[in-house]
C-alpha cells in the first residue's frame, strides 16, 4: 500500500543521495561549533560519553523512526503523521506534534543562520589577513568585536539565510547533490590537517585527555544538554530527517544507510573536538569559554602556520557549507508542508519563512551586543526571577531559545516520533519498511526504539527535574 506513493517534491536519484543529504544535515555547526564549546562547558569526557551513549541508544532509534516514518508517507512531517495516524486508526491528532517540531526547526534556524553567518565573516577576515601571527588575546577580542557589532552581523545572518532559502527555493533535490559531493569529503581532509597541526602544538594528549577523562561527579550535569544535543546534533526531533526520508527511494536500506550517517557525524564532531583542544590549552585559553570557542581557537591555528591564510579560507568555506546544507534541512520542513497544504508557490512559501526566520534571528543576533544585559530565568541568592535587566546569572535571549529548542523540544520530537513509528505504526509497518534481513537484528532494533529510547528520554528529563 505505502509502497507506491511518490513524493511531490521530488526524488533523491538514489540511495547515496539520500547519505549525501543526510549527512549534510547532519554535520554542521552541530559538531564543529556547538559540540566542541558543549564539552568545554560540561567538563570534557562526562559530557563526552553521554553524548555517545544518547548517539547510540536514542538518537539512532529516532532516527530510523524519522526515516521510516517519512519514506512511507512521502510528505511533510505534520501530514505524515496525519496520514499514518489515520490509516492506523488513531488520532490526526498526532500531526499537532509534528507541527511543533517544524516551527522548533524554525526557531533553530533563526540562531543558527547567525553563526552561519560569523563562519562567512571569518572566511573574509582570514582571506584579508587579519589574523596573521594572532595571539590568543587578540583572537578573542577579535571575536568579541565581530559580535559587538551588530550591524556587521545582521549583513552576514542576511546572506546566511539567503543562500539557504535560494537552495529551498530550488527544490532540496535539485541544488543539493552537485556541492555536497565535493564539498563534505574535503571538509574532512581540512578537519585531518587542523588535526595533524594540533599534533605539533604539544598539547594534543591533554586535549585527548580532557575529551576522554571521566569525571563521574559531572555525569548527571551533561546529562540532559547531551540528550538534547545528541538530537541536535543527527538532525532528528523536528522533521529533517523525516523530510530528507519522504524523498527517499524505495528500494534502499534504512538502517544501514542511517547508520552510516550517524557514524559519520559522530566521527565529524570527535574530530573536532580533537582539533580544537589541543589549540585550547596550548594558547592557555578556557575550555568552557562558550558560543565564541572555535571563532577564537582557529584563527590561533591559521595565524601562525605555513599556508595558513588559504588554509582558513578554505577551512571556513566548508564550515560554511555544512552550515549551509543543514539549514536548509531546517527549512524544509515547513516548505514542504505549506506545498501541500496551499496554493502558494514554493518560492513564497520559501520567502516568507525565511523572512520570518530571519527576523526572530535578530534576537540572537542583539543577544550577543545590545541586549546583552537582558537576562532571563535569574536565580540570585535563591531568588528566582523570569527578567532582569543586567543580573549576572541566567540566560541572555540566544540562550534561551537553545533551551528551549534543543533541551526541550527536540527530545520532545524525538520521543513522539520513535513513539510515533513503535507504538502507532507498530511492528508489522516497521518491518516492513525497515526490511533487515536478520531478524534479531530486527528484533534488537524494535525493542530500542519501542522501549529503550521512549524511556531513556523520559528518564533523563526526570533526572534532570530531580537533580
Ligand atoms: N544537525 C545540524 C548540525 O549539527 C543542525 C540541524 C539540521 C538540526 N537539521 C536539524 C538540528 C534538525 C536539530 C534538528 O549542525
Amino acid at each position: 500500500m505505502a509502497g507506491d506513493k511518490v513524493s511531490i517534491h521530488g526524488s533523491w536519484a538514489s540511495r547515496w543521495v539520500f547519505i549525501l543529504a543526510a549527512t549534510g544535515s547532519a554535520v554542521g555547526l552541530g559538531s564543529i561549533w556547538k559540540f566542541p564549546y558543549m564539552t568545554g562547558v560540561y567538563g570534557g569526557g562526562a559530557f563526552v560519553l553521554m553524548f555517545l551513549l544518547c548517539i547510540a541508544l536514542l538518537g539512532l532509534p529516532v532516527m530510523l523512526a524519522e526515516t521510516l516514518i517519512g519514506r512511507r508517507s512521502r510528505q511533510s512531517p505534520a501530514n505524515a503523521l496525519r496520514e499514518l495516524a489515520l490509516d492506523a486508526a488513531h488520532s490526526h491528532k498526532w500531526s499537532w506534534a509534528a507541527f511543533a517540531g517544524m516551527i522548533t526547526a524554525l526557531l533553530i534556524l533563526s540562531f543558527y543562520s547567525v553563526v552561519g553567518g560569523w563562519s562567512l565573516d571569518y572566511i573574509v577576515d582570514l582571506g584579508r589577513g587579519d589574523f596573521q601571527g594572532i595571539g590568543a588575546e587578540q583572537a578573542g577580542r577579535y571575536f568579541a568585536d565581530m559580535v559587538s557589532d551588530p550591524w556587521r552581523l545582521i549583513l552576514w545572518h542576511t546572506l546566511f539565510m539567503l543562500l539557504s532559502a535560494w537552495v529551498i527555493a530550488r527544490g532540496v533535490v535539485a541544488g543539493l547533490e552537485r556541492s555536497l559531493r565535493i564539498m563534505m569529503p574535503l571538509l574532512f581532509v581540512l578537519l585531518l590537517i587542523l588535526l595533524g597541526y594540533s599534533l605539533t602544538t604539544g598539547y594534543f594528549m591533554a586535549g585527548v585527555h580532557f575529551m576522554f577523562n571521566l569525571d563521574t561527579s559531572r555525569l548527571l550535569d551533561g546529562l540532559l544538554p547531551a540528550m538534547g544535543h545528541a538530537f541536535f546534533s543527527l538532525s532528528v526531533g523536528v522533521g529533517s530527517i523525516l523530510i530528507y526520508g519522504a524523498y527517499m527511494p524505495k528500494s534502499s536500506s534504512i538502517a544501514g544507510t542511517v547508520v552510516a550517517v550517524a557514524l559519520l557525524d559522530t566521527f565529524v564532531s570527535l574530530l573536532a573536538g580533537l582539533a580544537l583542544f589541543p589549540i585550547v590549552f596550548s594558547a592557555g585559553l578556557n575550555a568552557s569559554e562558550g558560543p565564541g570557542l572555535m571563532f577564537v581557537t582557529l584563527p590561533l591555528a591559521f595565524g601562525n602556520v605555513a599556508f595558513g591564510q588559504l588554509m582558513g579560507v578554505v577551512f571556513f568555506v566548508l564550515v560554511a557549507v555544512a552550515a549551509w546544507s543543514s539549514a536548509i534541512s531546517l527549512l524544509e520542513p515547513m516548505v514542504a508542508y505549506l506545498v501541500e497544504r496551499t496554493k502558494v508557490s514554493r518560492l513564497w512559501v520559501t520567502a516568507a519563512l525565511a523572512f520570518i526566520c530571519w527576523f526572530v534571528g535578530l534576537g540572537t543576533v542583539f543577544s550577543f551586543n545590545i541586549w546583552k544585559e537582558a537576562k532571563f530565568f535569574v536565580s540570585e541568592g535563591g531568588a528566582f526571577q523570569l527578567y532582569q535587566w543586567g543580573a549576572t546569572g541566567g540566560l541572555d535571549l540566544f540562550g534561551v531559545i537553545d533551551f528551549f529548542t534543543s533541551r526541550i523540544m527536540l527530545p520532545l520530537g524525538a520521543l513522539t516520533f520513535v513513539v510515533f513509528a513503535s507504538w502507532v505504526m507498530g511492528r508489522e509497518a516497521v518491518r516492513d519498511e525497515l526490511a533487515m534481513r536478520n531478524a534479531s537484528l530486527f528484533a534488537v532494533t524494535f525493542f530500542l526504539m519501542r522501549y529503550v529510547a521512549p524511556l531513556g528520554i523520559l528518564i533523563v528529563f526526570a533526572a534532570q527535574l530531580l537533580k
